[in-house]
């Protein structure tokens, strides 16, 4: 973060703050909140802002700058891991949850984990593609308490995953189109029959799918994509009956746009500074004033997790987005 600088000043004012306690949701522009209270303190975002005397310092986006270029004073955040499942997983954290978050490639789990550097962390290799050795490694992490399933498509393998969820139907590519829903529809599926059939889920426990608004607002150019997400909504509505004689509750997030990797993979709004710039515009027009990241997207897995009485539910958390 860079044009608010002002170097030993800030790493003065956060040193002066060694020995303040953690407190969840602790601290602002003005310093650590609960002020007088048994517990006064900052969590990582509260202490941010006070350093670097910037409200709500989240919604400045990003702009990428070289590590070589940092200077005194700078905030540096990765880029990389920066989707969804990863605001969800440090938000679970932060609770104390013991996590174990899985993905596809050995290096990212690798990289995340060593980034993340929290004992409570841990990293599977696992490809929900392949039904039966991902239901085996689910079996073998049992007993869970809960389940959350941020998953889509790659676009690596893809020549334009775009036009899968967004794009005219009369130029679909039904085997791309089928790519995709094996991740995201299938792989929902099959962490919902591995909780069906397999003892993976304590009593009490959650699954999380994951949706989109697209099946809301699909506009003229996102059939396929929107009626993806809108299967979503049924399978989580029949899992939440089916699961309920196990009592495990089952919902669904549903996300409008979110700045994440997935925008890289798309490839629509560009790389780097002008995407932010265009994922900041899109943010502007919301009724909210900007553009989600994964951390602001955690706050429904984490209602999705502790509210006993919500099952069933689809939990919208989009600035707005629908209502236009
Ligand atoms: N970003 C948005 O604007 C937005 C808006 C609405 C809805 N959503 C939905 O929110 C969910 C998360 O999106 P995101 O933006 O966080 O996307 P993302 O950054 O691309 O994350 C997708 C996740 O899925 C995992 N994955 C993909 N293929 C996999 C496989 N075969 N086996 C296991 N894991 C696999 C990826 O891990 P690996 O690739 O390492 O395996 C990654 O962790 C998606 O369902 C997306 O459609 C996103």
């Amino acid at each position: 973060m860079k044009g608010i600088a002002r170097g030993n000043e800030e790493v003065q004012l956060a040193r002066n703050k060694i020995g303040k306690p953690y407190v969840w949701g602790g601290g602002d522009c003005n310093g650590p909140t609960k002020e007088g209270q048994p517990k006064a303190g900052f969590d990582c975002s509260g202490l941010n802002e006070h350093v670097t005397q910037y409200n709500d310092y989240r919604k400045w986006g990003g702009t990428s700058y070289s590590y070589n270029d940092a200077q005194l004073g700078d905030m540096f955040y990765y880029s990389h891991n920066s989707g969804i499942g990863h605001g969800a997983a440090l938000a679970l954290l932060e609770h104390r949850a013991h996590v174990t978050i899985i993905s596809s490639s050995e290096q990212r789990v690798k990289s995340v984990v060593e980034d993340v550097g929290n004992p409570n962390l841990h990293g599977k290799v696992g490809n929900v593609r392949e039904e039966e050795s991902f239901i085996e490694l689910l079996r073998s992490l049992a007993p869970i308490d809960h389940l959350g399933t941020p998953l889509c498509s790659t676009a690596s393998t893809l020549k334009d995953s775009c036009s899968i969820i967004r794009g005219p139907i009369a130029e679909a590519d039904f085997d791309e189109c089928k790519h995709l829903f094996g991740v995201k529809f299938w792989g929902a599926a099959i962490c919902g029959k591995a909780a069906a059939k397999y003892d993976i889920i304590s009593s009490g426990g959650s699954l999380t799918l994951t949706s989109g608004t697209g099946a809301m607002n699909p506009g003229k150019t996102a059939s396929i994509g929107g009626a993806l997400n809108a299967g979503l909504f049924t399978m989580t509505q029949g899992l939440a009956l089916e699961l309920a004689e196990k009592r495990i509750r089952v919902n669904c997030v549903v996300p409008g746009i979110v700045s994440t990797e997935l925008w890289d993979k798309m490839g629509t709004i560009g790389k780097g500074d002008e995407q932010a710039q265009k994922l900041d515009a899109m943010g502007k027009k919301l009724p909210v004033g900007f553009c989600a990241t994964g951390e602001h997207i955690a706050e429904a897995y984490l209602y999705a997790v502790r509210a006993d009485y919500a099952t069933g539910s689809l939990i919208t958390i989009d600035g707005g987005g629908v209502l236009k």
